[in-house]
């Protein structure tokens, strides 16, 4: 392995946070990231469809050079890290899932609450990883599908989101629970209102910080630190450079646009790589 080119994606936005917490470690890391802005958001689709896209994604992200992928979408892990496990048995692959939960089980054997999408939950991964780690601890699942539309347009504030928020801690607040999972990575974008919202030794526990360490473990000094990081997107979106400059805390380089063929999981890097001025 050298000059490693590590690929990225998620539905939208979301990964981002993945990203900061790769560029918090290493900021010369030299990313692809890639957001299904097609199709976002996942967490309401069935996972069939998702485990597809993401495959996909994959592909598209290896054939422009990736040579390991970090799954900064629980949703995508839930559903597709095996098989992406099967299909690239050369390549490192880390999902989301087991990293969150690990990191969980170190702060509680007790009780932990999981707050993320419909298909995440729906999935029960988070059940089978806590329950890999810790199994007596009692899992507080909650799905909150208000959070990734507020969070893609940019609305981090205000009654509308801390009446989201709030519905969506209740289950676990009125269960004791003290540590929550954020086990969508939109929602790390959130805690500032969590935390207004919450006892103060309340634990939000982001699985980005875990899985950046294991993709960093696995790619080691052989990750490419000198070709400029690329932000792909598979639709046209007015948001995604303003609010994703905000949230990754540095400005992102234009944005690329590579579509889906019709009526096909691909994503073909000749015919896209168009430059959109975003
Ligand atoms: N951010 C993704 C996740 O971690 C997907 C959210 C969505 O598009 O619903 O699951």
């Amino acid at each position: 392995m050298s000059g490693v080119k590590i690929g990225v994606f998620d539905s939208g936005l979301g990964g981002l946070s993945v990203v900061r917490a790769l560029f918090s470690v290493n900021p010369d890391a030299s990313i692809i990231y890639f957001a299904d802005t097609a199709h976002v958001p996942y967490g309401d689709r069935p996972g069939e469809q998702v485990r597809g896209f993401a495959l996909g994604i994959i592909d598209y992200l290896l054939a422009e050079g990736a040579g390991a992928i970090l799954m900064a979408c629980n949703m995508s892990s839930a559903v597709a890290l095996d098989d992406a496990r099967r299909i690239h048995p050369d390549i490192p692959v880390i999902g989301v899932i087991q990293a969150g939960a690990r990191a969980a089980a170190r702060l509680s054997q007790h009780k932990i609450a999981v707050l993320a999408t419909a298909g995440t939950v729906a999935s029960g991964g988070y059940l089978r990883a806590i329950a890999a780690e810790a199994p007596s601890v009692q899992v507080i699942q909650t799905g909150c599908p208000q959070f990734v539309p507020l969070i893609e347009s940019g609305q981090l504030t205000g009654p509308r989101v801390e009446d989201a928020v709030k519905e969506c801690l209740q289950p676990g607040l009125d269960a004791g629970a003290k540590v929550f999972v954020l086990g969508c990575t939109h929602y790390p974008f959130l805690v500032p209102c969590m935390r207004e919202l919450c006892p103060p030794d309340t634990a939000f526990v982001d699985p980005a910080e875990e899985a950046v360490r294991e993709i960093l473990a696995q790619t080691g000094d052989q990750i490419d630190e000198r070709s400029p990081s690329r932000f792909v997107l598979s639709a046209p979106s007015e948001t995604f450079r303003p609010v994703g400059s905000r949230f990754l805390g540095q400005a992102l380089p234009e944005l690329e646009i590579v579509p889906w063929a019709p009526g096909d999981l691909k994503l073909s890097p000749a015919r896209g790589s168009q430059l959109a001025a975003l």
